[in-house]
């Protein structure tokens, strides 16, 4: 990389001021799940067209991308998916990363149904972290909300495994929808309470074009922390770093902390510093973006350093997105919003 010029890049800051310090990569479009708010089956079926193998970027090309994007500022890397741990040789890939100096902050979010087999490999290939999604632990609500109607027992596992393998802190997201799993939500407090493990309920939001989302399937996070504090009472603490996604709350008793992600009823754009890089080589700048700057075209074309790094910066320079700001206003107005938006799975989450 030629150092004479790296000095221009670096830290760049929106139109809003806000830096570059998150990289979400999602290594494929695939997933073992058909979670209906995500991919629902109807759509996503046997016939369905996934990315030819061509198209996806390879472990070298994520590993330049990485190493580009910490020479701008970015610390903390996330590999998402669709669902991560199906990308063959996936620990590889986070042995190529984990030996990036600038990588203080190396995850992964997974659906944990292939986690007990890997918890090992990961860890030995510089995993520190990781978190697991699981909407319910209702056997029944928990086959409808992976549309595929698998039981909880292989996640289980996979939290089981992780922990013993030294991964922490492990994180468990819970997705809640109105009427599908919100009776359940105290009984995963419950389970999980005194474990170590972080919970973390997510409001449900309008992501890509095909989960019929609406504003009565969202259950506001103030009535998920009423209910779960009714039964496990509960006191707010303060964020971990600015612009942290996750709203901290723990236990009175000492017996640990869980968190809400408001992404709807208390929109955090205003702290937004994550960057996304799709299983295609996108730099998408907004989980609600339309569409994203194509990376993977200069590098094959044999962009160098220097170009990339024009292209990665000059993109964060011009960004404006505050998407869930913005969905506030226009459900308030009663505007459309917009119908094209990007899959969560291309983009991971
Ligand atoms: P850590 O605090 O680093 O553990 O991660 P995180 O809170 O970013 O966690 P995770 O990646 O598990 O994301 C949790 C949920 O927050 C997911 O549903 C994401 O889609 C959502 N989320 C993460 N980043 C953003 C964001 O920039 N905007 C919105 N609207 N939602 C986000
Ligand atoms: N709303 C909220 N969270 C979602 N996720 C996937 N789709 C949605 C949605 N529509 C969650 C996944 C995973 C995380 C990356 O995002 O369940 O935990
Ligand atoms: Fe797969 Fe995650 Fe989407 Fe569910 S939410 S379909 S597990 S990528
Ligand atoms: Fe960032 Fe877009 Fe999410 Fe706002 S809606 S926090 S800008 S990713």
């Amino acid at each position: 990389m030629a150092a004479t010029n790296l000095s221009q890049h670096l830290n760049p800051v929106d139109q809003y001021q806000r830096p570059l310090r998150d990289l979400r990569i999602s290594v494929t479009d695939r997933c073992n799940f058909r979670c209906p708010y995500c991919m629902p089956a109807e759509v996503y079926g046997e016939r369905y067209k996934f990315l030819p193998r061509a198209e996806i970027l390879t472990f070298e090309e994520i590993t330049r991308f990485t190493r580009l994007f910490t020479s701008l500022g970015v610390s903390k890397i996330r590999l998402t998916g669709g669902e991560p741990l199906i990308r063959a040789d996936l620990s590889q890939l986070i042995g190529m990363l984990s030996a990036i100096p600038e990588v203080e902050d190396l995850t992964l979010t997974t659906n944990g149904y292939l986690l007990e087999k890997f918890a090992d490999q990961l860890v030995d290939a510089g995993l520190r972290r990781i978190t697991v999604s699981l909407d319910s632990l209702d056997e029944d609500v928990y086959k409808e909300m992976n549309g595929r109607n698998f039981g909880t027992e292989n996640v289980l596992k996979g939290i089981a495994a992780a922990e013993k393998a030294g991964l922490s802190p492990i994180k468990i997201n819970a997705v809640v929808e109105k009427g599908v799993n919100d009776h359940t939500l105290v009984d995963l407090a419950k389970h999980f309470k005194g474990s170590g493990h972080i919970l973390r309920f997510i409001e449900f939001m309008d992501v890509g074009n095909l989960n019929g989302w609406n504003m009565d399937k969202v259950v506001p996070a103030k009535d998920i922390i009423s209910a779960i504090s009714a039964e496990l009472p509960l006191e707010p603490v303060d964020p971990n770093y600015l612009g942290e996604v996750a709203r901290r709350w723990r236990y009175a008793d000492g017996e640990g902390e869980i968190g809400v992600i408001t992404s709807v009823t208390e929109p955090f754009c205003g702290d937004c510093t994550r960057a996304r890089l799709s299983t295609d080589g996108k730099l998408v700048t907004c989980l609600f973006a339309e569409d994203g700057t194509d990376l993977r075209g200069p590098m094959r074309s044999g962009a160098s350093d220097e170009e990339l790094l024009d292209l990665i910066s000059g993109t964060w320079r011009g960004r404006d997105d505050q998407y869930s700001v913005e969905r506030t206003a226009m459900l308030k107005s009663g505007i459309e919003r917009p119908a094209k938006k990007i899959e969560m799975y291309q983009i991971g989450g």
